[in-house]
């Protein structure tokens, strides 16, 4: 029987791919056998990045200066991938920001900043990316959103948005493309120990305490507890799967076991 895991043989961007969960998904694919794309704006952050992946793993990686809230610099990247490695078959939406504060504080610029890469970077990557897929017969879509596309808090007014945003056009891109063979699919992250939640615990005091109490798995989630669930959306494992989220999340969304002593 054909390995329905292995990705040999095929081409994924990863944008956001050089920290953070984008690294954790990133690696997870290079484990079976994707060649890889950092699309990022630190270049010195993902040219290091690129080197550790590509001296853990025997696949190509290239890194590509991409600010995805720019449509000049996705389609500039996504023509240097074209040109090196000649295809795309999987795009990972990974790149996001955050800014936690009361809604009525949020000025227009910093709804804009957040919008335009966390929703807006995702549609344009992936609009960028369907000639070649549709060319090559079929492709993988994994857009990453958050527990917040599903729930809300208060001091998330833009990345909410951004995230119940990601699952919309999730559905959408899925519903336009299945007859391309393009499966899109979401992840929903749980609270991950990122750069990102750096900021968190510093805006939520008593948030680690809340974090590892509240997730039934009793710790935060890390990048690599991503490889396994990319490496099965990315694959042929899950090629009758479309418009679906995944929870990476520990159990978090689904309750606590708190209110026992126990933990049980
Ligand atoms: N950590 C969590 O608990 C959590 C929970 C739910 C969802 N998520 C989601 O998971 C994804 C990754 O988050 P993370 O926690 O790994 O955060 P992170 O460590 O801060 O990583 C964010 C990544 O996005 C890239 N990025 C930011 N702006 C960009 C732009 N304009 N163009 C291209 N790349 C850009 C950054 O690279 P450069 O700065 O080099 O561009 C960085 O690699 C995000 O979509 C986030 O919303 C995270």
């Amino acid at each position: 029987m054909e390995d329905l895991f292995s990705l040999r043989g095929k081409v994924a961007i990863v944008t956001g791919g050089n920290g953070g969960i984008g690294k954790g998904i990133a690696e997870g694919l290079a484990s079976a056998g994707s060649d890889i794309v950092i699309a990022a704006r630190n270049e010195a952050k993902t040219a290091e990045a690129a080197r550790d992946i590509k001296e853990k793993f025997s696949v190509r990686v290239m890194g590509v200066n991409m600010d995805v809230s720019q449509e000049k610099s996705i389609q500039a990247g996504v023509k240097q991938v074209l040109d090196e490695f000649e295809q795309i078959n999987i795009l990972v939406n990974n790149a996001g920001v955050n800014i936690r504060k009361m809604p009525q504080e949020y000025t227009v610029e910093e709804w804009d900043w957040i919008l335009n890469i966390n929703l807006r970077g995702a549609f344009l990557c992936a609009k960028t990316v369907y000639p070649t897929m549709k060319e090559a017969g079929g492709g993988k879509i994994i857009n990453i959103g958050s527990l917040n596309s599903l729930y809300s808090i208060a001091k998330v007014a833009a990345y909410g948005a951004s995230k119940m945003g990601i699952l919309s056009l999730t559905y959408t891109f899925a519903l336009a493309w299945a007859p391309d063979n393009i499966q899109v699919n979401a992840i929903l992250p749980g609270w991950i120990d990122t750069p990102l939640t750096v900021s968190a615990r510093r805006d939520f005091p008593g948030l680690d305490d809340f974090v590892c109490t509240r997730t039934p798995a009793g710790r935060w989630g890390k990048p690599s507890d991503f490889a396994g669930a990319a490496i099965f959306l990315a694959s042929h494992a899950s090629d009758f799967m479309t418009a679906e989220y995944l929870r990476v999340d520990g159990g978090f969304a689904q309750g606590t076991n708190s209110v026992n002593p126990s933990g049980r």
